[in-house]
């Protein structure tokens, strides 16, 4: 692309392809702070339905743009990129795997761990469909439970229990199509709302019983954590476009009026001071917006319907699915939904549990328009690789053949 300057080993790239936007972050990996971003690029584009590419070419185009200016931003060429998938593409299974330690000492090393990893996997991957993303419940070492890394620890026989999250070939396949078409190359993929609970959530939530919800333009993740372990992964096929479209259709806007109310008057209870918008006194219900003249009532009517709509289904998932059970630590907000005005007061009210809609610490630091809970998913992308690489490098006694074995691995799930 546009640069061709190369800062050299330990960059990282992200891309989150989302209903609204392609987000892409150029960074580099750093023993503090995981991934320290040096780029961010925006486009926008309308090229995905569902999480599934409607309209390759546009995706292709917003790709491009959205790189191009990361590259500019970081003054570097992108590095390979990890490329988030939504949860609707993802289904997971769970297995047990083992591996027998047979050196001298019986001490654990990486290997052995992904010697019992592999094994697991090996059993029982579904027709058509990939790893692409696995959470370690347990590990038993000579049959006894630990909580923690065995590394290092000493036994003669390892076991595994672990969660594969997988997505269909044909799916990554057109991705990895679409993206080639970009000129970006791809060297993983990763679900986004599980990146991005690694990135927000504290262990601490986690063990409690936490929800995180990713509330997009087009669709909500989520992923529900109980007992210190995911619970629950599902994606709802609804967003704030929806807001936008039924206001549009019920108020007789455009859609850009009705994305532009959603954004700036959200809840109706949430405005500040209803008097700002009056046009008359008598006729309170008439507010003036961007020269735009909307009937408060009916607009509430519209907006709440659908709001709480949106709530009404993370809440039937978070109470229907799973094996139950409190969540004290409730509910944390990410993607541009948080933004809109009442919508995480309405979801409190609503689910009655707390929800957490402040902009995740790791974007404090992004430029001060990507500061946004928008941008969760791709920094949490990067942040994920970045990390990999991190434990690559401190685990491996040789850094750059642990580094080629991963690279082989991630195109080998992409080629087959
Ligand atoms: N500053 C803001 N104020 C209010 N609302 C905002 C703001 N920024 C974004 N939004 C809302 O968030 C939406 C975009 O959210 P986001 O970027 O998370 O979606 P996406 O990742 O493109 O889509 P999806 O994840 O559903 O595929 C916008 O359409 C808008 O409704
Ligand atoms: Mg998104």
């Amino acid at each position: 692309m546009g640069v061709t300057q190369l800062k050299g080993e330990g960059l990282v790239a992200a891309l989150d392809i989302g209903t609204s936007k392609v987000a892409a972050i150029i960074a580099e990996a750093d023993t503090v702070a995981a991934a320290k971003v040096l780029g961010v690029g925006t486009s926008f584009h309308r090229g995905l339905h569902r999480g599934e590419i409607t309209d390759a070419d546009a995706v292709a185009k917003a790709v491009m743009e959205a790189a191009i200016k990361a590259e500019r931003m970081a003054q570097t060429a992108m590095p390979p990129a990890i490329v988030g998938i939504p949860g609707s593409f993802c289904s997971s299974f769970t297995a047990r795997g083992s591996a027998a330690i047979k050196r001298p000492g019986h001490r654990i090393h990486a290997a052995d761990v992904e010697r019992a990893l592999d094994a697991a996997a090996a059993m029982a991957i579904p027709p058509g469909r990939r790893i692409v993303d696995k959470l370690i419940h347990t590990y038993l070492l000579d049959g006894q439970r630990i909580t923690e890394s065995p590394i290092g620890l000493a036994g003669r026989r390892l076991e595994i229990d672990v969660q594969f999250i997988t997505a269909p070939l044909t799916a990554l396949a057109e991705l990895v199509k679409c993206l080639g078409q970009a000129g970006v190359q791809v060297d993983g993929v990763a679900v986004q709302c599980l990146a991005t609970a690694r990135m927000v959530l504290a262990p601490s939530q986690i063990e409690l019983g936490v929800v995180l919800v990713d509330l997009g333009a087009g669709q909500t993740d989520i992923a529900v954590f109980r007992n210190g372990q995911l619970d629950t992964l599902a994606c709802l096929p609804v967003g704030t476009d929806n807001l936008a479209r039924d206001l549009s259709a019920g108020l007789g806007i455009f859609i850009e009026q009705a994305e532009q109310l959603v954004r700036e008057l959200g809840c109706t209870a949430a405005l500040k001071s209803l008097a700002d918008y009056c046009l008359e006194e008598d006729s309170p219900r008439k507010v003036l917006f961007e020269n735009m003249q909307i009937d408060l009532r009916e607009y509430n009517d519209v907006f709440m319907a659908r709001a709480e709509e949106i709530w009404q289904l993370v809440q039937n998932h978070i109470s229907r699915e799973g094996t139950g059970g409190s969540l004290p630590a409730g509910v944390r907000l990410v993607g541009g939904g948080a933004l809109v005005p009442g919508m995480a007061a309405l979801g409190e009210q609503l689910l009655g549990m707390p929800i957490d809609a402040a902009l995740p610490e790791k974007l404090k630091s992004l430029p001060e328009a990507c500061q946004s809970p928008a941008y969760a998913a791709a920094v949490a992308l990067a942040e994920d690789r970045a990390k990999s690489l991190i434990e690559l490098q401190t685990v491996s006694t040789s850094k750059s053949a642990s580094l080629d074995v991963l690279w082989q691995k991630v195109r080998g799930w992409l080629k087959s």
